[in-house]
């Protein structure tokens, strides 16, 4: 990619790069591969949406990104390239200097990221006094001017306060204001919302995309929730079985997929079409990433699949209008979404897993 550069003198390119990442954990029934060559970017001011079912290697790519991977995993190859620099190769020393300061990650559960013992004040002053020599005294100031951004009511007060004296949303608030406290340029944000309830998690989503439009803070955000992937992500990131299935723009890959596993995705959440009425789950199981199986990982459970897809691993294939699908057949999917809206095929039809060839056909005359 030509480097370029915007007319104010601030590079153009993205801030974040993932380039054909590999992260392996070492169990006691085998490794696990659990990323396995996976690769987007997210430009500066914007949000990648990093969507796919439990297991599919959303959180192992999120901490790889931090250096935070459990004692038992590594990334085994690939960049993850920082406003330029490969991360990969870092030592703790050098990440630690990174973390806080230029990325900074919001976990599902902040009760496991928050100090039970410090006050949120403190441990929100914490960063820009350890990062960016603040003085105690100026670092307070930060921490009382973050937790009003980020909406924590009577904030001179609750400072003073312990995280178990806040609720989930006010903890995931304080959260968000450590995350914030060193003005960091990316913010990894792994489930942020789930456990709130739907008043707080829409005034977090805002806060997040504000953030990004108003002070160009690029975001990789992970969710099971496809609507709030089209609330504040420009791009999204279907990932299947530890690789990527599709990429593109939101709007394009969520409206019109170029692959079955993200319609069975589109068909099992709410608000995504108008032809179904009831949600309509994907059949089957995510695949073992111990023993994936051959091919294309989403056989098994494809109504589209051929011949070629038990052996041929798809490759991520480009599309115009900067998409990308890993399926050797998505004209299938073309197809289908027409006829479906042609009012010809039943969305039912589509979700019902495809039999194996060997079952499929059996010959004529075959004993039972
Ligand atoms: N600490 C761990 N030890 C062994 N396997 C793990 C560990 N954490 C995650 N995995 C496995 O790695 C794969 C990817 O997990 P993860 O990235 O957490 O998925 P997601 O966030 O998409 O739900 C899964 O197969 C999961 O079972
Ligand atoms: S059609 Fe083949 S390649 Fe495409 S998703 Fe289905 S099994 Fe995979
Ligand atoms: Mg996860």
């Amino acid at each position: 990619m030509t480097a370029a550069f915007s007319p104010g003198g601030a590079p153009a390119g993205p801030m974040l790069q993932v380039r054909d990442l590999h992260v392996q954990i070492a169990t006691g029934r085998g490794t696990v591969r659990a990323v396995d060559g996976v690769s987007f970017e997210v430009p500066r001011g914007e949000a990648l949406g990093l969507v796919g079912e439990s297991g599919s290697g959303k959180s192992m790519t999120l901490r790889s990104i931090l250096g935070v991977l459990p004692p038992t995993a590594s990334v085994t190859s690939g960049q993850i390239i920082l406003d330029g620099r490969d991360l990969v190769p870092l030592k703790q020393t050098d990440l630690n200097r990174i973390r806080g300061p230029k990325i900074a990650m919001i976990f599902q559960e902040p009760m496991s990221a928050l100090n039970p013992v410090m006050r949120v004040g403190a441990q929100i002053a914490e960063g820009p006094m350890l990062h960016q020599g603040l003085s105690r005294a100026k670092a307070a100031e930060r921490a009382l001017d973050l937790m009003r951004r980020v909406g924590i009511p009577h904030p001179e007060r609750r400072m003073r306060s312990y995280p178990h004296e806040f609720s989930g949303g006010m903890r995931q608030r304080v959260m968000i204001a450590i995350a914030l406290a060193c003005e960091p340029e990316v913010i990894l944000c792994d489930e942020p919302t789930t456990a709130l309830d739907v008043t707080i998690q829409d005034q977090i989503l805002r806060l997040l995309a504000r953030l990004c439009r108003e002070s160009g803070v690029s975001l990789v955000f992970v969710t099971h929730d496809l609507p709030v992937v089209a609330q504040i992500c420009q791009q999204v990131a279907v990932m299947y079985g530890g690789r990527l299935a599709e990429y593109g723009p939101v709007r394009d890959v969520l409206h019109d997929p170029r692959h079955p596993y993200t319609l069975g995705l589109v068909r099992s959440a709410p608000d995504f079409d108008n032809v179904r009425e009831a949600l309509i789950p994907i059949p089957g199981a995510p695949p073992s990433l111990i023993t994936p199986p051959d091919g294309c990982r989403f056989h098994p459970r494809c109504k589209f699949a051929e011949e070629d897809c038990q052996v041929v691993e798809p490759p991520m294939k480009p599309l115009p209008g900067g998409r990308a699908t890993a399926c050797l057949h998505y004209e299938r999917t073309i197809e289908s979404l027409e006829a479906e809206r042609a009012g010809q095929l039943d969305p039912v039809d589509l979700q019902v897993a495809a039999e194996q060839p060997d079952e499929a056909a059996p010959a004529a005359g075959s004993a039972p």
